[in-house]
């Protein structure tokens, strides 16, 4: 926009995942803005080159490294305005497979591994950077989940599984620490463009499970009667709300999982 109306300039903010997809969408929009951003993510996009950009090697699931990188920009820049907890992953998989081979299976490393990445990742940057949003009393906590977690999605289990895990903790981080004056809220995405969230054995186990061919599977995702908008959202789309959630214009809001989809609601 351009304009300065959401007043982010110089604000400092840290995305999870901000290498890629919605992550990536987000942190060019906060760029965009004005605000000092940190991406935490295991490499690197080297597309992004602005003064205000920030790159952090870290595994979200490793508190080690979420606590030492925190107290790094705490010490350097002396504030943390915003955090968006987005870095996750989708593996999919069906409780089971009735033909007895166990293709296509959840397994235990699977729910092991996206609990750690998808969840564990929420609880252990927020506890850090809520420390530090505490002593400065203020400061935005968005987390991002997924329209599907309300109502579940066929061969993804464990993925909303944890976000709705993802929803419920927002919800309980919203009370315990609006008396700080934090703000926590959570975004709940449906159909998007193309991410690497979605890879040809994402869709092949997918297709699979849901007993349709990868092309029907991709023919949902622009043509889906589910979605009265009728086609998939950009991942602007989503970083436009997130930018204007961490603002001051939505400072009576905490403590909701807002859907960005299109109006669609049945996974
Ligand atoms: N794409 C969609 O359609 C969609 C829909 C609903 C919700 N979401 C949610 O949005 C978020 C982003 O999804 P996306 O589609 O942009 O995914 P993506 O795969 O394109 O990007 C995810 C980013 O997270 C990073 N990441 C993964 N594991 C990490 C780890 N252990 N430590 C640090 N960084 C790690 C990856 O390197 C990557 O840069 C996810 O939480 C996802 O569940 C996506």
């Amino acid at each position: 926009m351009g304009n300065n109306w959401l007043n982010l300039a110089n604000k400092v903010m840290i995305v999870t995942g901000g290498s890629a997809g919605i992550g990536n969408s987000i942190v060019k929009k906060l760029l965009e803005e004005g605000v000092l951003v940190a991406n935490f993510d295991l490499k690197n996009n080297d597309q992004i080159n602005h003064k205000n950009y920030f790159f952090y090697k870290v595994d979200v699931t490793k508190k080690s490294e979420i606590e030492r990188q925190v107290e790094e920009i705490w010490q350097t820049l002396g504030r943390i305005d915003g955090l968006v907890n987005n870095a996750g992953i989708a593996l999919p998989g069906m409780l089971v497979n009735p033909d007895d081979t166990g293709k296509y299976e959840l397994t235990e490393e699977m729910f092991d591994r996206t609990i750690a990445v998808n969840q564990k990742s929420v609880f252990l940057l927020s506890q850090a950077v809520a420390r530090k949003m505490i002593k400065q009393q203020s400061g935005v906590i968005v987390n991002m989940s997924t329209e599907s977690a309300r109502e579940g999605s066929v061969g993804q289990g464990f993925y909303v599984g944890t976000k709705g895990a993802i929803n419920s903790m927002t919800c309980t981080w919203a009370k315990e620490l609006g008396k700080y004056n934090i703000r926590v809220l959570g975004i709940a995405p449906g159909i998007m463009e193309e991410t690497n969230l979605r890879s040809v054995n994402y869709e092949k186990a997918l297709a699979f499970i849901r007993g349709v061919s990868i092309e029907e599977l991709r023919k949902g995702y622009v043509n889906a009667s589910s979605i009265p908008l009728g086609r998939a959202g950009k991942l602007s789309e989503v970083a436009e709300v997130v930018a204007f959630y961490l603002s001051d214009h939505a400072s009576y809001l905490s403590g909701i999982i807002t859907n960005i989809a299109g109006g669609k609601s049945r996974g």
